[in-house]
């Protein structure tokens, strides 16, 4: 073949090679978008979303609304004048500029539409289509438990404020339900400005679905107008109120994990965590605090990412939270106003410690971040005291729920020898593990050290009962288990020592997660996986039959 020709040849295959890949990165749901027209008074504004299109004519004020809640973000907080006498008079309208930045990226965000009567100005940014378009999609969509038994919280968040539904529906029923059809809700909104010196606010949508029967699973989505969310689904079992046999015999599955960055290492169990949970049954998450390194990190932004991050997980499966020491700023109130936790008469709703019953465990969620930060010291008692009653309430119910699981951030005990597991520790051993020890908590998670850490059943720093490599047998005192290492943001950064304690019994600095299996009244199954490796590196039984 003439030389000229092969290389035509290639040249139109190498075309359409560069044309569909230049389709593969402009797919439909990353196009824009909007397309605005006027014929006489009408005006037109079609939508062209990722789901469907839609088409305003005579748009409503809501555009309006939008477009001048858009100028309310991103501006500084505090503005300082520094008046300088050659330039004349301040000008007026200006009293909290844009920084320079993002002021560049403002202008050029704006699409002209002085043709349009109504001044019609959703903001587009041409050199990234769908960059404020997205602000109207939900968005960090998690579920979690509430306070009442057979209720979901469905969580979300848009950037613009605009009032949200959630659809929902009962699935893959095991019996004969009489109505199927998708239900609607209004949702919850609550403001929250995410930032710290600019303004970000964040429109915070909640609904809770109430009625849930433990025998069907839910499919849900959520959103408004043209702006939903793709649907998701989760199991109708929750927590309950009442005891009831047949609740309390029931398995239990919960993935236990702690210290979870939004960086690339936190990326390896958000991996593993998604093949677990589309292959195996769960459910149920606790998170022992520490969350996105930080939530309010770069205006906020960080904890979006996270929460963005682990959405394929959180919007299946409960999202059970603690927090921990990362998430101190400003009194804890990313915490609260990001993570809705069950109420109770102490917590003021929220959620920094609660407790719940699932089949034969009672589960309780812990804060210790007051034992360790000044302004927060007025809070112990408040802690310990509803500690106390919720431990009290337990033991009363003991027959029926023999299981009593502890969780928190900071720990009791651990090896590595560093303040957290010396002097910090011991803080919380003097206050509270008396009180866990007389109730005969049964197993205490905890994270804040960044590592997998399992220990004996210990009181007073003396192992109880016979170590028995992955057996524990009638133990008489909880057993300590460190949980500290979703994938952090510093690496691997508490190795153990080259002696360990002598409660020590196994230890992996591998990024990872456990999988808490509670088989019936008297076994419980734990193993954990490294997501390094993907696969798991340790397990043990916890045997009790109670007797006497
Ligand atoms: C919505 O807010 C109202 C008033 O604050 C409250 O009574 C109601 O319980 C909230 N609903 C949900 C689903 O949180
Ligand atoms: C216990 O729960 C089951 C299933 O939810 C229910 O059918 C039964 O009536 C309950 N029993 C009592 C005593 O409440
Ligand atoms: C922090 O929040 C707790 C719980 O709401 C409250 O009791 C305490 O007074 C707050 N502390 C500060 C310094 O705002
Ligand atoms: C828990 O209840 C049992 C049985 O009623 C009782 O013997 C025990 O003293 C209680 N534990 C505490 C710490 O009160
Ligand atoms: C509890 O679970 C263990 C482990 O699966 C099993 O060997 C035992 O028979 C179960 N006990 C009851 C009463 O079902």
């Amino acid at each position: 073949m003439k030389y000229w020709l092969r290389l035509s040849i290639f040249l139109v295959f190498y075309l359409i090679l560069i044309y569909q890949v230049f389709e593969i990165y402009h797919p439909d749901d990353i196009v824009p978008l909007i397309e605005i027209s006027s014929l006489g008074d009408t005006h037109t504004i079609s939508f062209n979303t990722k789901s469907n299109t839609c088409i305003y004519t005579n748009p409503s004020d809501s555009y309006q609304t939008w477009s001048s809640q858009f100028f309310q973000h991103n501006r500084k907080k505090h503005y300082f004048t520094v008046q300088d006498p050659t330039l004349g008079p301040e000008p007026s309208t200006l009293h909290y500029p844009l920084i320079s930045s993002i002021e560049s990226e403002f202008t050029n965000s704006l699409i002209n539409t002085s043709y349009i009567q109504s001044g019609f100005n959703l903001p587009i940014n041409e050199n990234n289509p769908g960059q404020y378009f997205w602000w109207l999609y939900p968005e960090q969509i998690r579920i979690s438990w509430t306070e009442s038994e057979n209720q979901m919280r469905v969580t979300w968040v848009t950037f613009l404020e605009y009032s949200q539904r959630l659809a929902y529906r009962p699935i893959l029923c095991d019996e004969i339900v009489n109505n199927t059809d998708w239900a609607f809700l209004e949702a919850n909104i609550s403001v929250f400005d995410v930032g710290e010196d600019l303004i970000r606010l964040q429109y915070i949508h909640d609904a809770v679905i109430s009625g849930l029967n433990s025998g069907c699973s839910y499919e849900y989505f959520v959103g408004s107008t043209c702006f939903w969310s793709n649907v998701y689904s989760f199991r109708g079992r929750t927590p309950y109120v009442t005891v009831n046999e047949s609740n309390a015999d029931k398995h239990v599955s919960m993935i236990v994990i702690g210290d979870w960055g939004a960086g690339i290492i936190g990326t390896y169990s958000k991996t593993l965590l998604e093949d677990d949970i589309a292959n195996r049954h769960y459910d149920g998450v606790l998170h022992l605090g520490d969350f996105a390194y930080d939530l309010n990190g770069r205006e906020g932004r960080q904890g979006d990412d996270w929460l963005n991050m682990v959405q394929g997980i959180s919007s299946k499966l409960p999202y059970m939270t603690v927090p921990g020491n990362h998430e101190k700023f400003y009194n804890m109130s990313h915490y609260s106003n990001r993570f809705k936790m069950p109420k109770n008469d102490a917590n003021e709703g929220k959620g920094w410690f609660y407790s719940f019953n699932f089949g034969p465990v009672h589960f309780i969620m812990f804060n210790t971040e007051q034992y360790f930060l000044d302004f927060q010291q007025d809070c112990i008692l408040t802690h310990k005291n509803w500690l106390i009653n919720d431990l009290k309430q337990a033991n009363l119910t003991r027959d029926e729920i023999p299981w009593i699981i502890l969780l928190t951030h900071h720990s009791f005990y651990c090896s590595v020898p560093k303040i957290e597991c010396l002097k910090q520790a011991d803080v919380l051993k003097a206050d509270l593990e008396d009180l866990l020890n007389d109730y005969k908590v049964d197993i205490v998670f905890q994270a804040h050290v960044h590592n997998y850490e399992r220990d004996a059943s210990i009181y007073k720093e003396k192992v109880q009962g016979v170590i028995n490599d992955h057996y524990y047998i009638e133990p008489t005192a909880p057993v300590y288990v460190i949980n500290g290492n979703a994938g952090n943001y510093h690496g691997h950064n508490d190795p153990f020592p080259s002696v360990c304690p002598e409660f020590f019994i196994f230890g992996s600095q591998d990024y990872g997660y456990g999988r808490l299996n509670v088989k019936n009244r008297t076994h419980i199954y734990y193993e954990q996986f490294s997501a390094e490796q993907m696969t798991e590196i340790d397990y043990f039984w916890l045997i009790k039959h109670r007797l006497g």
